[in-house]
């Protein structure tokens, strides 16, 4: 069962990649009895690069307990745009009359592929998918935890606006399939009105329709579960450098995302170590740039947990990097409090 769900935030070039591999590193060695997945929803995937391996859209193992995606959201919506079209298929040729119509498969509407998908639908479908626990039984992994690198602000609001978008897709499709299905039956009883009784049985098309509109309410009650498991155990870590561009892009971030997920803390990474501040006149100037955007953030985030992490002299990549950026992080944080920051 997914205990819990991680999603790191912010704006680009901020450490969000490199915090998210570091946490999922760090939780996965610290609790060798849950099963960690990392997963990026950056179109520019680098969990590879972080680590030196192969991912790409499938999940890969890295460590005995902790997997990791780069996932091809078309890849997922190609897919799932075809299942439905073959079941809407089945469905049809099931019917009594419109089944028999000759070559009524030309008829269907076929226009739902992956291109009609904007991307960040796409990758809100796969993210449902890994998420739902059903999706999960069949790949044989039960995730414990799940470490999720989003996209900055806006691609991440559309992540947790899935269910209300994709339902508006499937139903807009929905209703061209079943109008290409009626202007079939109208072409068809033209030609062999004379042969064969008109389809105006209206008890035979509500049952179409009524199969088709379970079809979307199933999706919505999958979106439903989703927005609950987000909710109930979803835990949002926005990341900032000490500068006005990406604390602007956080307070975004906290506002547009809060009827979704529950804020837990707040990362300000790459700040100048202490010791190197005073070495020369710049860094002494940026360090006091830093500071000051240190206290401005810590204010106006005030109550929430606030980590802060230092620009590391080697950029934190492989298993080492990570585990060391993951100490310059949180130190000897108990594993529980990175879980729960305020519990
Ligand atoms: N604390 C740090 N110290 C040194 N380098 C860092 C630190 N955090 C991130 N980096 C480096 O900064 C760059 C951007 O980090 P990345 O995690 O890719 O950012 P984002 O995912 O927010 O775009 C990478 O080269 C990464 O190795
Ligand atoms: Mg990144």
């Amino acid at each position: 069962m997914i205990e819990s769900i991680i999603v790191f935030g912010g704006k680009g070039g901020v450490g969000k990649s490199s915090i998210s591999a570091a946490t999922a590193v760090k939780l996965a060695n610290d609790l060798p009895n849950k099963k960690v997945l990392l997963i990026s929803f950056d179109i520019a995937h680098n969990i590879s690069d972080l680590f030196s391996m192969d991912v790409g859209n499938k999940i890969t193992p890295l460590t005995s307990n902790l997997w990791a995606i780069e996932p091809d959201p078309n890849v997922y919506a190609e897919e799932y745009t075809k299942e439905l079209i073959e079941k809407m298929k089945i469905l049809m040729k099931q019917m009594p009359i419109v089944g028999m119509i000759p070559q009524i498969e030309k008829f269907i509407d076929t226009t739902f592929t992956a291109e009609s998908i904007p991307l960040a639908l796409k990758n809100a479908m796969f993210f449902q998918k890994i998420l739902d626990a059903e999706d999960i039984n069949s790949q044989d992994i039960q995730f414990d935890i799940i470490v999720a690198d989003f996209p900055p602000t806006g691609n991440m609001v559309a992540l947790f606006e899935i269910p209300e978008d994709q339902v508006k897709v499937v139903l807009k499709y929905s209703l061209n399939f079943y109008n290409s299905v009626k202007g079939a039956i109208r072409n068809f009883s033209k030609v062999f009105r004379q042969f064969i009784k008109p389809f105006d049985d209206y008890e035979k098309r509500k049952e179409l329709g009524r199969e088709i509109f379970n079809m979307i309410v199933e999706l919505e009650k999958r979106g439903e579960r989703i927005t609950e498991l987000i909710h109930n155990v979803g835990s949002l870590r926005l990341v900032s450098i000490a500068e006005k561009p990406s604390f602007e892009e956080i307070k975004r971030a906290r506002d547009l995302t809060e009827r979704y997920i529950t804020l837990d803390a707040v990362h300000i990474n790459m700040l100048i170590p202490k010791k190197y501040a005073k070495k020369c006149k710049f860094c002494a100037q940026v360090s006091s740039i830093q500071q000051k955007y240190l206290i401005d953030i810590k204010n106006e985030f005030q109550g929430f947990k606030v980590w802060e992490s230092n620009r590391l002299e080697q950029e934190p990549i492989g298993f080492k990097g990570l585990a060391n950026l993951a100490t310059e992080i949180y130190e000897n944080t108990k594993v529980s409090e990175i879980l729960r920051p305020n519990p």
